[in-house]
């Protein structure tokens, strides 16, 4: 028994959208959880004026009965307020009557930074919005929508998962920068309590957790960098103040692994952290080429972030929170809610 999530949808089309499979049947979903997640992931300081536009919240079109999961994919929904400003522009269909509204003319100007210019060229798109509007991290409002449900399970096996930023959050550094037309980035961090010894494996690279997270992490638009517990910091030390003790009760007194070894959770809380380059839509933009003419010229300026790492953070604990539900479901499995908390009650209890 495994979980996995399909999403779809562009920055600016009509919807985005997410199919999770492989839930019990009978969790219990808050909605007003959900969309406090969506919620925060639109807030943080140095947000573009998009976030006034849109004021998500979770629709559900499948999976679920009066609050409680049947068993069967959910299919979630989150609507794009904005898209009523780009009704012809990104019309599904080809678009009825005159060009009215956003999005309108061919994109021809990539912004560095993004995947304007290698989407074109993958694709063989003459409208660089072709590649953008997916590429765009608006797709992270419907991840975060899966993380809530993800972090709904989790908790019937008490384990909490909690995103903060660490670095890059001074609103007077912010300021200076969105003066200057200018971006930042900054670093979030993961934590999750209550983690079972045992999630994740070592017999595999695919099966590692620490590879895993590190590949959800990732995976999100504008993280550069991942580091598990220590980190980078690791590689400047020695053994013996590198590596986490083990007490007679099997506990830790330090966790400088972040909680997994071998690629195997050990018990103590899992920790992560991802760096996230400063965004690359500048509002004084950088040098790039008009592909139509092949003339130099400046990058596309579109209504963009100065910083988004507090909302970094809420994608960041949706992740962790997916790939240790995921990770959660191939150790305890169940078809039925209290079959999955049984085996692992059952499992604690193994445990010496
Ligand atoms: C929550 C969030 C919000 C973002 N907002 C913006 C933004 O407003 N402007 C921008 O240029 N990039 C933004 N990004 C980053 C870009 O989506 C990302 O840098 C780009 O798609 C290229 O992907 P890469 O950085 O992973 O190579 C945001 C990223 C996240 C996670």
């Amino acid at each position: 028994m495994t979980l996995s999530l399909v999403t779809a949808g562009e920055s600016h089309g009509p919807a985005l959208v997410a199919i999770l499979s492989g839930l019990p049947a009978g969790l219990v979903l808050d909605r007003e959880a959900i969309d406090r997640d969506l919620r925060r992931r639109q807030e943080g300081y140095g947000r573009s004026p998009r976030q006034r536009i849109e004021s998500d919240e979770v629709e559900v079109l499948a999976g679920l009965r009066h609050g409680r999961t049947l068993g069967t994919p959910l299919a979630l929904v989150v609507r794009n307020g904005d898209h009523a400003n780009w009704e012809w522009g990104m019309s599904p269909w080809p678009p009825e009557g005159e060009p009215s509204g956003k999005g309108t003319k061919p994109v021809t100007l990539p912004r560095p930074g993004h995947a304007d210019l290698a989407g074109a060229q993958k694709y063989g798109l003459a409208d660089v919005r072709d590649a953008l509007e997916r590429a765009s991290a608006r797709q992270t409002a419907v991840a975060v929508a899966a993380g809530a449900v993800a972090k709904a399970l989790l908790r019937e096996i008490g384990v909490e998962v909690e995103g903060t930023a660490v670095a890059g959050t001074d609103s007077a550094e912010i300021d200076a920068a969105r003066a200057d037309r200018d971006t930042l980035g900054g670093v979030v961090e993961v934590r999750a309590r209550g983690v079972p010894p045992g999630l994740g494996s070592y017999a595999s690279k695919d099966t590692r957790l620490d590879a895993r997270l590190a590949a959800a992490l990732m995976g999100i638009q504008a993280v550069k960098g991942v580091e598990i517990g220590d980190g980078f910091a690791l590689a400047t030390l020695r053994g013996s103040a590198a590596h986490d003790e083990i007490e007679p009760d099997r506990r830790r007194a330090t966790n400088r692994a972040g909680g997994i070894e071998g690629g195997v959770s050990n018990g103590e809380e899992v920790v992560v952290r991802a760096a996230m380059k400063p965004l690359p839509t500048l509002m004084r933009p950088l040098r790039s080429v008009d592909l139509a003419t092949g003339e130099p010229g400046e990058a596309l300026v579109e209504r963009s972030d100065t910083s988004a790492v507090e909302a970094l953070a809420v994608v960041a604990e949706a992740a962790v929170a997916f790939e240790l539900a995921r990770a959660a479901r191939e150790k305890f499995g169940g078809d039925a809610l209290g079959d999955f908390v049984a085996a692992h009650r059952a499992y604690l209890e193994r445990l010496p």
